[in-house]
């Protein structure tokens, strides 16, 4: 799978490239990115990227022709273009999936209050916010939308990893331990350490849903409404 990234500041996208995990799937040819400076489409002597609202208001917006020469020069409009930002659709782990099945995405990385919506108008598939939360920098939201679907393709990781982690089953994940056995008087429950698989399943299945019910009352309701 391939990510393009649209940035400012390519050297922010770049590094999560390059370590880890990523770096290990990029070197293994699983996953491969393209980081295109949308400043190198600015073509005025200042190569201004921003400009002031039209009608008035407070902060700056990301200008529509640097972003359209970038968004042509990897041909976006035969591509899935997705656009983080707080006035999107909720981003979850379903369209997390659904973009790991494709060969490529191509990620807006907005600044300033936003972008010239003509650029949504002509470009843009989806509009995703990551949280009702505001960021000034949207490579950082680019980089959880990156992180939640890489860890998604084969060969990443293992398949195991995946199967019960948080939000499979509309579930959080059970807790984890590991060694020591006794930290700060603090004991691994017991029926990890016995070695009974299925009691271990059934104590993982009830601590799941202790866990949703207690930190997302609203995932278990969404769960009940539908099973
Ligand atoms: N950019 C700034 N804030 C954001 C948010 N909450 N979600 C996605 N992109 C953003």
């Amino acid at each position: 799978m391939k990510f393009t990234v649209l940035t400012l500041f390519p050297e922010i996208v770049e590094a999560f490239f390059t370590s880890s995990i990523m770096a290990k799937a990029v070197e293994r040819g699983l996953i491969s990115y393209d980081l295109v400076n949308i400043r190198d489409f600015a073509y005025d002597k200042h190569r201004t990227c921003d400009d002031a609202p039209y009608g008035g208001g407070a902060g700056m917006v990301l200008k529509a022709e640097p972003l359209a020469g970038a968004l042509d020069s990897v041909g976006a409009l035969e591509k899935r273009v997705v656009f983080p930002t707080p006035s999107g659709v909720p981003y979850t782990q379903k369209r997390a999936q659904e973009y790991a099945s494709l060969d490529e995405i191509v990620l807006i990385c907005g600044r300033y209050e936003g972008i010239d919506q003509r650029i949504i108008d002509l470009y843009v598939d989806d509009e995703v916010t990551i949280g009702d939360y505001v960021l000034s920098s949207g490579e950082i939201s680019s980089l959880v939308l990156i992180d939640s679907v890489y860890r998604l393709c084969d060969g990443v990781i293992t398949q195991e990893s995946l199967v019960e982690e948080s939000f499979q089953n509309s579930l959080l994940e059970y807790p984890h331990y590991t060694r020591p056995e006794v930290f700060r008087d603090l004991t691994v429950p017991e029926v990890l350490m016995n070695g009974h698989h299925a009691k271990i399943e059934e104590w993982r299945m009830e601590k799941r849903i202790e866990k949703t019910r207690k930190n997302r009352p609203d995932l278990w309701d969404l769960k009940k409404s539908i099973e």
